[in-house]
């Protein structure tokens, strides 16, 4: 193998332009491709910044073409050569006008072929690409997405610091309390029996650094959450996390919505509008059935229960008498794209969301024809296609249930269905959307108790105090999340800031004084101490490189990624451990994995 000895790069590949011709470089990188044409060698090298072609022909001095003729995919060259003017253009890459004409060439790695090709549009499934992450690192459109996301935090940090927000690094081994998702524990050496947990957010700290008078703090960190995975989703991801003191909701948004307008046009070229749309929780969930809508499209959910509640039909008559609804939505442009089959699978569909069915309507030529026409009278579809705005063209479709939570969920769900289907939803169309005063709690039927929507220290909306005691469903937060094309990109809250206040949010989840004390007592006293108003925000950064790249799966910007069994191809975490480990740990492992 050879050194790189007297060689030192002076140009990355893919900056090499017309205007370099002439000039001496050195370019170093990995072999894309080798092209022997006989008397004519051409080698297209590859670093983090591009291509560019090394020529090697009969002016090249032979040793130097000899090996020339032995590179191999993925070998690791440095070259020396002159810019020069290729003779056959490729207008598709941005070196495509120029070659090197080599003089200097040495080997300084060989590799193994790889066990998939190093390209963009590589086929090989995730797993395979995961268990190589480090050559599926090489692909472009992955070093693009981790390139992005560097640059994302760094407009972070300059932002952030040019606001006045000061970065702190709270502790990675921190106590686990019981709100929130599971967490991932780690075993304490020194304590036998005893657990730190893995932070699932620095909520509780960015908050004491609040009454300890830092006034705006942020901070890029990692967080940990013990839940299923999905495609946006990971059991460690990244949070852009920020707090700051003497503030309202409003204070908080508008900062925010200056860092979104700053990265967008940094990293994008694109120009947002601000102020973002503001939409109260309950608005969002009756006119788009969800907490974060896509606000690229239409079809609104509307509600037909005065329509129908005295029809003769009595899959719709009966959820409205029962106390819940019956709703609609109309798929503008939808009727011919969704004929009778693909309607049958959309019924298919909604059930998955527990609607029992559903009702439907196609408009085409004039002509209607539907599943429940022949039960309603002419004025009662009159009614319903009118309430829908229904036009030529359109498929309306209908859920009616009990539980207006189903019907919501069906609907909100199907929107997004048929828009998928329609193919209507563009990647680099971005709609931001501010989703406000969120309802303080949640019904969990597995714990069979009241539960933070947001977290246990986000304060109730002035006006809901009083409802924390008479009457939790109706209770509000002072809670937003941001959201961008259907997917919640952060959320955040106004805190309780005075311990009674948040000694009374404990006893409405059901914690005993002393149960509260025990496990939150840190926060409850700190705030005896002059808490100052203070509310903050956390982005998933993951969650915004991916959209902002345009890919459809945070596995895509984060480096190594865990898959959808919370592990690691590459290294095979998670593993088992010596005995020796698990002892001094003072660890007895009671069940183990199957071996597969
Ligand atoms: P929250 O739990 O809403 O709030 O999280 C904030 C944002 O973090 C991202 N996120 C995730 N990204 C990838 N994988 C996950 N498993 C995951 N879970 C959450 C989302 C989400 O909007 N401490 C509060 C914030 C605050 O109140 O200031 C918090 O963590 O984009």
């Amino acid at each position: 193998m050879d050194t790189m000895k007297g060689l030192k790069r002076t140009d990355y590949c893919g900056t090499l332009r017309i205007s370099d011709v002439g000039k001496t470089v050195t370019v170093c990188g990995w072999i894309q491709r080798q092209r022997d044409l006989g008397a004519l060698i051409f080698v297209d090298l590859r670093d983090r910044t591009g291509i560019v072609q090394l020529a090697f022909d009969d002016a090249t001095e032979k040793s130097i073409f000899e090996k020339a003729f032995t590179l191999r995919s993925e070998y690791v060259v440095i070259a020396e050569g002159i810019v020069r003017e290729r003779s056959s253009k490729n207008f598709e890459i941005p070196t495509g006008e120029i070659e090197i004409d080599v003089k200097d060439l040495r080997l300084l790695a060989k590799s193994e072929t790889p066990p998939f090709e190093i390209s963009e549009d590589c086929q090989t499934g995730e797993l395979t690409r995961l268990k190589y992450r480090y050559l599926d690192l090489r692909r472009p459109n992955i070093q693009s997405c981790i390139m992005m996301r560097h640059r994302i935090a760094k407009i972070a940090r300059d932002y952030f610091d040019e606001n006045g927000f000061v970065e702190i690094e709270t502790p990675m081994l921190t106590k686990s309390t019981p709100e929130g998702a599971r967490d991932y524990l780690v075993p304490s050496r020194v304590h036998p029996g005893s657990f730190y947990a893995l932070p699932q957010s620095p909520q509780q700290y960015k908050q004491l650094l609040m009454l300890s008078g830092f006034d705006r703090y942020f901070q890029i960190a990692r967080c940990f959450r013990d839940e299923d995975l999905r495609a946006d989703r990971q059991p460690e991801f990244t949070q852009i996390d920020l707090e700051m003191s003497f503030v309202d909701e409003e204070d908080v948004m508008t900062i925010q919505e200056g860092f979104i307008k700053r990265v967008f046009k940094e990293v994008l070229d694109i120009d947002l509008q601000t102020p973002f749309l503001r939409m109260p929780y309950k608005e969002a969930m009756e006119r788009f059935g969800s907490d974060k809508p896509d606000m690229r499209f239409g079809f609104e959910i509307k509600d037909i229960s005065d329509i129908v509640k005295n029809c003769g039909f009595g899959v719709f008559s009966t959820p409205v008498n029962e106390g819940g609804s019956v709703r609609l939505i109309n798929v503008n442009g939808g009727a011919t794209a969704f004929p009778r089959k693909k309607i049958d699978k959309l019924v298919e569909f909604v059930k998955t969301y527990r609607a029992k069915g559903l009702a439907w309507a196609r408009l085409i030529d004039g002509d209607i024809t539907s599943s429940f026409g022949k039960f309603l009278t002419e004025d009662e579809m009159k009614a319903i296609l009118d309430k829908a705005e229904a036009k030529d063209g359109d498929l309306v479709l209908i859920v009616g249930d009990v539980k207006n939570d189903i019907v919501f969920a069906s609907l909100g769900a199907l929107r997004i269905e048929c828009a998928k289907q329609l193919d209507i939803l563009k990647k680099d169309d971005y709609k931001f959307l501010w989703v406000t005063q969120f309802p303080m709690f949640e019904f969990s039927e597995e714990e069979n108790r009241y539960v933070a929507m947001h977290h246990p220290f986000t304060a109730p909306m002035d006006e809901d105090f009083e409802l924390l005691e008479t009457d939790k469903a109706a209770c509000r937060a002072k809670a937003y999340d941001i959201v961008l094309n259907g997917t919640e990109l952060g959320g955040g809250s106004i805190r309780i800031n005075v311990p009674e206040a948040q000694q009374a949010m404990f006893r409405a989840l059901g914690f005993t004084d002393e149960d509260a004390q025990a496990r939150f007592g840190h926060l409850i006293n700190a705030f005896k101490y002059g808490a100052p108003p203070h509310g903050g925000l956390a982005y998933g950064l993951d969650r915004l490189v991916m959209l902002m790249a345009g890919v459809d799966s945070i596995r895509d910007v984060i480096a190594f990624p865990k898959v959808q069994t919370a592990s690691e191809p590459m290294t095979q975490c998670p593993s088992t451990v010596d005995d020796k480990q698990l002892d001094e740990l003072s660890i007895a492992v009671t069940r183990r994995e199957e071996a597969e």
